[in-house]
C-alpha cells in the first residue's frame, strides 16, 4: 500500500518546481496544499523571492509561520502561478472537484486570477467521472439555506448540511454554509455548473471546469504531468 501522505508530498515538491523569482503565488487549501507550503517555505529560506495570496485563514497561518511573504487581492490582481489540490481529477479534461476541505469559494477566486493553475494529487483522485467517489460542495449562504438546498434537490442531487466533528454547522471562511451534494456520476459538469451557480443563495460550486492548466499526479511508479488533451510528462 502506497503511503498517501509520501504521494502528495511528492507531487508537492515537484510543483515547486514551477516557482520562480518575483511570482505572485496562490497558495492552495488541504493536506497535499500544506506540503506544497511547506515545500514552498525551504526554498524561501534558500532565498527565493515570491509573495503569496493564501486561499484559506488556515493556510495563511501556516505560511506566516514559515516565514513565507503573504499579499492579498488589495495589492496583486493578478497571480502568476497558483497551486493547489484536488479532491477529483476526471482524467483527460482535468476538470475538477474542490472544496471538501471548505476552501472552494477563495480557491475559485484565486485560480480564475492566475495565468497559471497547477494541480497536486495523489493517484486516488483520478477519476473517469467526476462526483462518482464523494459529494459536490456547494458554498451557500445561511440565510434561507434550507430554500437553497430544495432547489439544488431539483437538480437532482442529495444536499446535506456539512457538520462539524462536534455537530455545529460547518462555518467556511466567508462565514457561509456547505451543502453536500450528492449528484452520483456528472455527465456534463459545464452544465452542472452553470444550473448550480443560476440558484439564488449559492454563493458557489466546487467543480473547476477548464482550470486547470497542468495537473502533476503522485502514485507508486512515480511522478507524471498531465495536461489537457491527454498529453503526460516525466
Ligand atoms: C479544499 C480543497 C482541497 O484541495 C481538497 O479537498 C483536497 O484536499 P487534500 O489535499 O487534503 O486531499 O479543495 O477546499
Amino acid at each position: 500500500m502506497a503511503d498517501r501522505d509520501e504521494l502528495k508530498r511528492a507531487a508537492a515538491e515537484r510543483a515547486v518546481e514551477f516557482v520562480e523569482s518575483g511570482m505572485v503565488l496562490g497558495l492552495g487549501t488541504g493536506s497535499t496544499a500544506a506540503f506544497f507550503v511547506e515545500a514552498l517555505a525551504a526554498r524561501v529560506g534558500q532565498g527565493l523571492s515570491v509573495i503569496a495570496i493564501p486561499t484559506s485563514e488556515r493556510t495563511a497561518a501556516q505560511a506566516h509561520r514559515l516565514g513565507i511573504p503573504l499579499a492579498s487581492f488589495a495589492e496583486h490582481r493578478q497571480i502568476d502561478l497558483a497551486i493547489d489540490g484536488a479532491d477529483e481529477v476526471q482524467r483527460i479534461s482535468l476538470d475538477l472537484i474542490k472544496g471538501r476541505g471548505g476552501a472552494l469559494l477563495r480557491e475559485k477566486i484565486v485560480a480564475a486570477a492566475s495565468r497559471r493553475f497547477i494541480v497536486i494529487v495523489d493517484d486516488d483522485k483520478l477519476v473517469d467521472r467526476l462526483g462518482t467517489t464523494g459529494p459536490l460542495p456547494v458554498e451557500v449562504a445561511q440565510f434561507g439555506w434550507q430554500a437553497t438546498a430544495d432547489a439544488l434537490e431539483r437538480l437532482d442531487c442529495r444536499p446535506e448540511l456539512r457538520r462539524t466533528g462536534a455537530g455545529q454547522s460547518f462555518l467556511t471562511d466567508g462565514g457561509n454554509f456547505i451543502l453536500d451534494c450528492r449528484f452520483g456520476s456528472i455527465e456534463n459538469p459545464v452544465e452542472t455548473e452553470r444550473r448550480i451557480n443560476a440558484i439564488v443563495g449559492v454563493v458557489e460550486n466546487g467543480l473547476f471546469v477548464g482550470r486547470s492548466s497542468a495537473v502533476i499526479v503522485a502514485s507508486e511508479d512515480g511522478v507524471e504531468i498531465l495536461t489537457s488533451g491527454g498529453t503526460v510528462s516525466r
